[in-house]
């Protein structure tokens, strides 16, 4: 059932080149080039007129919905909020028809999700569903929507759910961006073909585990971990940050790079260890300087950056590399590292990675 891997988290992290080819079958044509989404298709003028996106949803799936800001607001020019499911119902939120609101769920069960969902229909606004449990209730909820196909996810703490996610909302993105006008013909196709190089390219990403299993010796004693990451990223930081708290129960907190001397600056000391998503070319000065602001502070500065990197290489007391790609579509690589980093240490802390304590698959009561 594990094919062959220690636990199913492992397994689930090692599928995501299948899974987000699967989740990109038949939705995405090099040759033509199109990007395809039935749901998106069959409500095409209320999506694409739509005044704003609502994006609702909990814990890894909100992140997903981070970055899907980032995504619609950069390709597409839609203006977008994203919502924890839990506020959003009960914030008397304003919603109104024009507006779509778009669920993120796993399970398609959460209950806070679930009730954001019910308060937008009264609402009238158009409810979307991006989810990967097939006939599940968000999924029957929804006037349209998209599964992610990323297959039955066992292991508690998500992580091809969240690709998946990721992946659909670029596509998504990426063909209202088109459609708008917003993106030209020949970054539109450059965008499609990176999307398509995306599974080849998780494939070399997964190829830092041996890399992995030596930097999580080194984290696995410490009390406190700060994940950093901009723009795209960033959502990818908070990601990092909850993959290692839910399983390793190390505790950890991700945050915006820039914000780092706003506070979070103060924790750093030889005892901390920071992980910096350093990918970004357009802040690639920024991010550097704040790696030198923690090495100055003798924190220990883990750094994912892009294959052949060479300036924070030297600065860091490791570098992850993974492959290069458009800027949107980033967070689809640099995540790969974090994912294997929580699930190595939480092996050798000894938890148990697929069953957290305190924790349940889905979330079907408040
Ligand atoms: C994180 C995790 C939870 C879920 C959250 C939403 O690893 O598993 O944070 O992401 O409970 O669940 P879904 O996506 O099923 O609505």
């Amino acid at each position: 059932e594990k094919g062959g891997y220690e636990h199913f988290m492992l397994k689930e992290i090692h599928q995501q080149p299948q899974t987000l080819a699967d989740c990109m079958r038949g939705r995405l044509s090099l040759e033509a080039p199109y990007v395809k989404l039935g749901g998106v298709d069959e409500y095409e003028k209320t999506i694409s007129n739509a005044k704003r996106f609502i994006i609702a949803a909990c814990g890894t799936s909100w992140h997903a919905g981070l970055i899907g800001e980032y995504l619609f607001e950069d390709l597409a020019r839609i203006p977008v909020e994203v919502e924890y499911a839990s506020e959003l119902r009960y914030r008397n939120p304003i919603i109104q028809e024009g507006d779509v609101v778009i669920a993120l769920s796993q399970s398609g069960e959460t209950a806070d999700t679930l009730a954001a969902l019910e308060l937008a229909k009264d609402k009238g606004a158009m409810l979307y569903g991006v989810v990967n449990a097939v006939g599940s209730s968000i999924a029957r909820l929804t006037d349209a929507g998209s599964y992610i196909h990323a297959g039955p996810e066992i292991g508690v703490a998500s992580t091809k759910a969240f690709t998946g996610q990721v992946a659909l909302l670029t596509m998504m993105a990426i063909s209202l961006g088109y459609k708008r006008g917003r993106i030209p013909n020949s970054y539109f196709h450059k965008l499609i073909s990176e999307l398509h190089n995306i599974p080849a390219k998780i494939e070399r990403a997964l190829r830092c585990e041996e890399q992995i299993k030596y930097i999580a010796k080194e984290i696995k004693d410490r009390q406190n971990a700060l994940y950093l990451g901009r723009g795209f990223n960033f959502p990818v930081a908070l990601e990092g940050a909850l993959k290692l708290k839910e399983i390793s129960y190390i505790h950890a907190e991700g945050y915006p790079a820039a914000e780092m001397k706003h506070g979070p600056i103060a924790l750093i000391d030889e005892e901390m260890p920071v992980i910096v998503i350093a990918t970004n070319r357009s802040a690639y000065d920024k991010v550097v300087s704040n790696i030198q602001e923690v090495k100055a502070r003798k924190g220990m500065v883990i750094a994912v950056v892009t294959e052949g990197e060479k300036t924070i290489s030297e600065m860091a007391d490791y570098t992850i590399e993974i492959p290069d790609t458009e800027e949107p579509l980033t967070p689809l690589l640099s995540v790969i590292p974090l994912q294997l980093l929580s699930y190595h240490i939480a092996v050798m802390r000894g938890c148990n990675v697929d069953q957290p304590r305190n924790l349940a698959k889905s979330v079907t009561v408040e």
